[in-house]
Parts: C-alpha cells; structure tokens; sequence
C-alpha cells in the first residue's frame, strides 16, 4: 500500500467561498472566514479543500472569470489572508486545491483588454478573434452559430475592431486560445507560481474544452436557432496533447492532487484524461450520473426541466464506472457541488421525516465506492434546495440568462414553469449561504446584514450547531464515513462488483480484496425492501443508518455495510 498515492485515500471537501462564511460583516463570505471555520473541517475529518476561484475577478460568474490570476479578490481578503489559510490548513493537515479556470480570463484581463485594442497588437491571438458576416438587411452576424452554455451566440461583436470574440460561457469570460504556445507557457508558469507557494492541486475548470476545431464549423441547429458547439469542442482535438504537456512542464515536478471537470468525458476519454500513468491528471468529474435526469423525462427547454432520475439508471451509470475504470483510471465521486442542485433534494427524500435518512444512505452509497468522494459544503449538514419565488431572489449569470431568453424573449416557459426548473436544477441552490447556526443569517454573516444571497429559511432546524450537539447527524455520518475510508485499505483498493442489479429499489455492491468482503446495501425507496443479501454470511457490521438493522430487510432509505 506504501505507493498509494495520497489523493486516492483522502476525501476532499469543496468550499464555495462565497457562500461560507463571512467574517467582516459585508454579507459576502471570504477567506478569514474559511480559516476561522478549518477547525470545523479538521474536525469532519476531511483531508482537502477544493477552494473554488478567489482570484480578482469582477464577478460575472462568481470568480470564474479572473482578472488577475496572482491576486485575490478584494471581497475575498488580501494574499496574506489567504497564506494564513494555508498555513493555518497546513498545520491541521489540510491541503489546498485551487481551481484552475484557463478555459477563459475575464474580459478585464489585462491579456484581454490589450488583445481587443487592434488586429495587430501582442495579445491578439492571446484569444478567438473573427470575421463575421453581414445579413441582406444589414444586421451582422456572428462568425458561426455556437450556442454559448450560458444562452444566446458564442460571439460578441466589438467595435474597437470590427471583428467578433468566442465566449463559450458569458460574454465577460473570452475563450482562451490554446493554440498559440504564449497562452499555454503562460498559464503553466501561474501555476507553479501557486504550486511553489505551496498550494496541493488543483481543480481543472472545463478542462475539457480547451482545444477547439480550429475550423470552427457550424454545430448542429437547436429549436433556439442556435448550433451546439459539442463535437467541435468537448475533448477537442488537441486537449490530450496540452494536458500531457502541462503534465510535463508543471504537475510532474510537484506532488499534487489534480481533477479535470470533464463535462462529455465517456469511459475511453476519462482513460486517457486520468490514465494510471500520471501521464495527465489524477482523475476528472464526469457528468453522465448528474446528467441522466435529462431524459427521464425530456427537460423543457436546454437543460432546464423538473425531471428526476430513476435510481436504476444513476446505478446503470455509476456501476459501468466502477467496473470499467478499475485498474485503469482513478474514479472521482460525488453527487454535487456549486453547479448542481442539492443531493438530499435531487436524489434522495427532503421531506423532513426522511431528509436525515436519505442523505445518509446517499453518503454510504458513494462513499463506499472505489475513488476520491468529494463532500460539498453543507453537504455534511443535509442541506436543501431553494424554493425561488422571483427572479428577484436569483443571483447566478446562467439563470438570469435564460429567463431572458425563454421567459422574456421566445416565451417558451412561463415564469412559474421557468421557476419550478429553478427550483429543480437551477445554480443558486448550492448557493445560498452555509448554515452555521439558528441565529439571524443562520451565521453566515451578522444581524442586520444582507448577505448576497438569500439564506435557506430552513437555517433553523437545518445548522452546523444543531448538527454538532446531535450525535446522530449527518455531520458525524460523514465522519465515521471519512474515518472507515481512512482506516480500512479495502474501501480503496477492493474490487468493486454489482449486486441485485435487477432490484427496482436497492442499491447493492460488493467490494473484496482477496482477503476480506465488504457488503453494501442502500434502500432506495421510503418503504422496507426484503433484502437476502446477508442471509447466508452476516458479517460485522460497519456502518448503518439505523440503530439497528434488521436480519431480512433493509427499512426504508435504510444503508448498511458489513465486512466478512
Ligand atoms: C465550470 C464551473 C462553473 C462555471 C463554468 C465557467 O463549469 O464549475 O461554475 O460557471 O465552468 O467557468
Ligand atoms: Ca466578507
């Protein structure tokens, strides 16, 4: 077991720095605020932090649209603020992933603000700058007909030059061009800039884009009148050859963490983004289980809809990944983070007699598979979607966005449709402020404060407080969980093998080692399910939700686990 790789026995805890904490007092969490809660962390048992982007950013998309990749946001604090944290992480034996978002710069970039002043200039090509057209009635069009992810075209025409610019996300975040080496040698040396400060990895942002069909051919006409970018795009042409080279020129000289966000990654791709011989990164989120609600039933309009997936086709989903990446890649595991709507409310049963329940049987059933888990804040406390009333109570660039367009414009959806989608899918529901206890703004920022968002009125009941004097919460679920994987090699390295995959309501695998076997069973469903799986060899039991599990069944959302 000695070269296991750390990362493949650590569990990593994403913080939303925006939404967690907020320790001056302008309802805006910032990164005074995450050290003065490490304790917290330290004490969940987590051994990383996936910091979402606190670099100056004007803060189109939350700091995914940097201006200065080697500062941090004034809203956030100041470098210093932020080497305390480290060390302060450090010295709890916590690590640091940073997000690398290099897919795009703001359009404040200084690189982007030089690049847009004329044809000619140093920092033109540092980005996708292009001829469009002009229509018979004289409206211009834009060099071909991508659809950017956050609605409308892909392009944005500016005058300075008379050309237009890609913007695969909003129009304030302009696609890097990665062709050109300047733009890759660039990037590299920001990064071991931070790695040299010491920070553990890093948390690759739409990784899988970078490399574009230099061609840009038009996709594939949606009923918006706009093409999808997709194949010319997602796992491009080159984006195996720039991550090799990053792994060449960066990562290989440090020891660190590194996860692609590989939206469209299939089985074959995420072989080659996460291959076991560290030729590129350690392992990537893949999309296919947060994504199979998208056909069950069709969403309404792109990816807004109010459907929900069946727990036998997330299983169909998260099984092949078992099996297929065995021995081959590294698997990363998780059901949400700041981009999807919460796990208790999605997959498993907010309703207040079975939020508990559920959001534990949710944590066994991942926790106990083969790969890196990934805990989103609140996560640990069962946190909940949002219900939004207006458009008002919405924050998020990509939500407001397609109001526009499908509300306002194409009158596709009325407003109480567009918000039951919010309500379902939409961004803000990771977003609302972490919950630390029944007071106002459930601590998050002081009384009297705004924070920027509107906090969850379910603060009361649902808080870090309350979870901390509750030796049943979910808050020490997750740590005995974090403590299993810590202490027990099998829940990295045995092999994973489907059971009961006929089952409509149970979830079931094993995990052996040679040696040992580890049996879990998660009920699915609010009703108890005949269960033979420990009929013939009990076991000792690991873990289980209830107090006690009863010989035959499981009871309902019930998760237990035994080892034999
Ligand atoms: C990633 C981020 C998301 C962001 C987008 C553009 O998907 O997780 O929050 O909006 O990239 O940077
Ligand atoms: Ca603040």
């Amino acid at each position: 077991m000695s070269n296991t790789p750390w990362w493949k026995k650590s569990v990593i805890y994403q913080v939303y720095p925006r939404s967690f904490a907020d320790s001056n007092g302008d309802g805006i969490g910032d990164i005074k605020g995450i050290t003065e809660h490490l304790d917290y962390l330290a004490k969940l048992g987590i051994d990383v932090i996936w910091l979402s982007p606190v670099y100056q950013s004007p803060n189109d998309d939350n700091g995914y649209d940097i201006s200065d990749y080697r500062a941090i946001m004034d809203e956030f604090g100041t470098m210093d603020d932020f080497d305390r944290m480290l060390a302060r992480a450090h010295e709890l034996g916590i690590r640091i992933v940073m997000d690398l978002v290099a897919n795009h710069t703001s359009d404040e970039h200084a690189w982007f603000v030089e690049s847009r002043k004329s044809r000619t200039g140093e920092y033109r090509d540092f980005y996708w700058w292009r001829d469009g057209s002009v229509a018979p009635d004289g409206t211009r069009l834009p060099p071909n007909n991508w659809r950017s992810v956050f609605s409308g075209s892909a392009w944005k025409y500016d005058e300075a030059t008379d050309q237009w610019y890609l913007h695969l996300f909003s129009t304030k975040q302009p696609d890097l061009n990665w062709e050109n080496p300047r733009v890759r040698s660039e990037i590299y040396d920001m990064m071991r800039w931070w790695c040299n400060k010491g920070v553990d990895g890093w948390r690759m942002d739409v990784i899988s884009l970078i490399s574009k069909n230099v061609a840009l051919p038009n996709g594939e006409l949606g009923p918006d009148g706009y093409g999808d970018f997709g194949p010319y795009v997602v796992n491009g042409p080159r984006v195996h050859e720039f991550l090799r080279e990053m792994n060449r020129e960066v990562l290989s000289h440090y020891d660190l963490l590194t996860v692609g966000e590989a939206s469209g990654a299939t089985i074959e791709e995420a072989k080659r983004y996460a291959a076991a011989d560290g030729s590129e990164l350690s392992m990537v989120f893949q999309f296919e289980h947060v994504d199979a609600w998208l056909n069950e039933p069709a969403p309404l309009v792109d990816k807004w809809g109010v459907g929900r997936a069946s727990m036998p086709r997330l299983r169909a989903i998260l099984n092949k990944w078992q099996v297929e990446l065995a021995g081959q890649a590294w698997n990363s595991l998780y059901w949400n983070n700041h981009d999807q709507p919460r796990c208790v409310s999605r997959f498993g049963d907010e309703r207040p007699e079975w939020r508990v329940l559920s959001a534990k049987m949710l944590a066994t059933c991942l926790h106990m598979m083969q790969g890196t888990p990934y805990i989103y804040q609140g996560e640990e406390l069962g946190m909940t979607n949002k219900h939004f009333t207006s458009l008002e109570e919405c924050r998020d660039v990509e939500e407001i966005n397609i109001w526009h367009q499908a509300v306002d414009e194409l009158h596709q959806l009325t407003p109480e449709q567009m918000l039951d989608c919010f309500d379902h899918v939409a961004r803000d529901n990771a977003r609302t402020p972490m919950q630390w206890d029944d007071m106002a703004n459930a601590g998050f920022c002081p009384d009297g404060v705004e924070p920027w968002i509107d906090v969850n009125p379910n603060y009361q009941t649902i808080n870090a407080a309350a979870a901390l004097a509750d030796p049943d919460s979910i808050f020490y679920y997750y740590q005995r969980l974090i403590d299993l994987r810590h202490n027990l090699d099998i829940i990295t390295d045995g092999v994973f093998r489907p059971l009961l995959e006929e089952s409509e309501a149970i979830w079931a695998y094993e995990r052996a080692d040679g040696e040992h076997v580890l049996t879990v069973g998660c009920n699915w469903t609010d009703v108890e399910q005949p269960c033979d799986l420990w009929d013939s060899n009990a076991g000792e039991a690991l873990i289980c939700n209830y107090a006690q599990h009863k010989p035959g069944v499981l009871q309902p959302y019930e998760a237990y686990v035994t080892l034999r």
